[in-house]
């Protein structure tokens, strides 16, 4: 029998299967085998039991907020590195290998009660992150928020705008959204950020080819902005919490800021920054028609998707959008 270095024949490997050369990285803790020779200072608890995935403005850092005040839900130790968000599934952090990513969660002390989540917003249309997520978390409940896609769309326009985005600030949204194939780059780059992650139906179903519709969970952005109390409650019933929380002696709606906050004392309320729930003017008519029409197929498609999941009712903001063209 002849054998090569193992270099060489991690190659010859590689060469033979390169569908493989991807890694994916599984759950120790679903394979007896994998168990037994993993180090004794491992824990199956310190991985995350639900995912908040996004998208990116639909109200992610408030929900994010919010389930932190739970005494009994914890996210990920916040780096330097990655600041909130891990983003472990969708780029090259998962090449940084399972452990980086569970020193994120480490070991609660006090109880197992904890229920671990991680929230990255752009999970939600990543290309490979349901089926990394569903390799090494397929227990977890995975959490998303909709909102308008054309409304999402401008909020992030004017999101990277205050960000200085050359790009957003030397076009208008309009122009940005109704650029060509043959526009340059920047600009192609810009609208594809502001439109594509809005096609929601195609986005879940891809998640659930990896997950079961009872894994999923879709709130309504307009609902966790108007009536978060509500959502709150409802979320921990559905992930199974315990104890069930009273949110309405939490948070209450803040006239200064526009928004729920977290009550910090009889007269003070924690807001979230300026970055979140910012002032600007209100989208053009004609790039909110223009989008409304651009999205009317996916959001056909949404409704029947979100009919196909059960009895969820079926957003105020999805049938708007959808009336303006019936
Ligand atoms: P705008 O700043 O465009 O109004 P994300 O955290 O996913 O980036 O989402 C940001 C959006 O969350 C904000 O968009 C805002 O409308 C919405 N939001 C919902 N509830 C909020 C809250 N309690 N405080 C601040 N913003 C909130």
């Amino acid at each position: 029998l002849v054998s090569e270095a193992p270099l060489q024949l991690a190659h010859t490997y590689f060469r033979l299967h390169p569908e493989e050369s991807d890694p994916i990285w599984g759950n120790p803790c679903d394979d007896p085998r994998h168990l037994k020779i993993w180090s004794k200072s491992k824990e199956c608890e310190a991985l995350p039991k639900f995912l908040v995935i996004g998208p990116q403005k639909t109200g992610t850092t408030a929900l994010y907020t919010f389930l932190s005040i739970h005494p009994n839900i914890d996210s990920n130790i916040i780096s330097p590195d990655t600041f909130e968000e891990i983003q472990f599934f969708n780029g090259n952090n998962y090449y940084r290998g399972l452990d980086w990513y569970m020193e994120f969660f480490p070991i609660p002390t006090n109880s197992t009660k904890k229920y671990m989540f991680e929230k990255s917003a752009t999970y939600f249309d990543g290309e490979f992150v349901p089926k990394r997520a569903h390799a090494l978390l397929p227990h977890a409940k995975i959490i998303s928020l909709l909102i308008s896609p054309a409304k999402r769309a401008y909020s992030w326009y004017q999101h990277i705008k205050s960000h200085g985005d050359v790009t957003a600030n030397n076009y208008t949204f309009y122009q940005v959204i109704t650029s060509s194939e043959s526009s340059h780059k920047a600009l192609k780059d810009l609208r594809s950020r502001c439109l594509f992650p809005g096609k929601y139906a195609q986005h879940l179903e891809h998640w659930l080819s990896f997950y079961t519709p009872q894994h999923m969970y879709i709130i309504d952005g307009e609902q966790l902005k108007l009536n978060p109390i509500d959502v709150m409650n409802d979320l921990q019933r559905a992930l199974k919490i315990q104890p069930i929380l009273d949110y309405s002696k939490q948070i209450r709606y803040d006239v200064k800021k526009g928004f729920f906050c977290q009550i910090s004392s009889e007269k003070r309320n924690k807001c979230l920054g300026k970055s979140k729930g910012r002032q600007y003017p209100p989208m053009d008519d004609k790039s909110l028609k223009y989008l409304q029409r651009y999205y009317m197929s996916h959001n056909t498609a949404l409704v029947k998707l979100l009919k196909k999941l059960g009895s969820r009712p079926i957003p105020q903001w999805l049938k708007y959008d959808l009336s303006m063209f019936s």
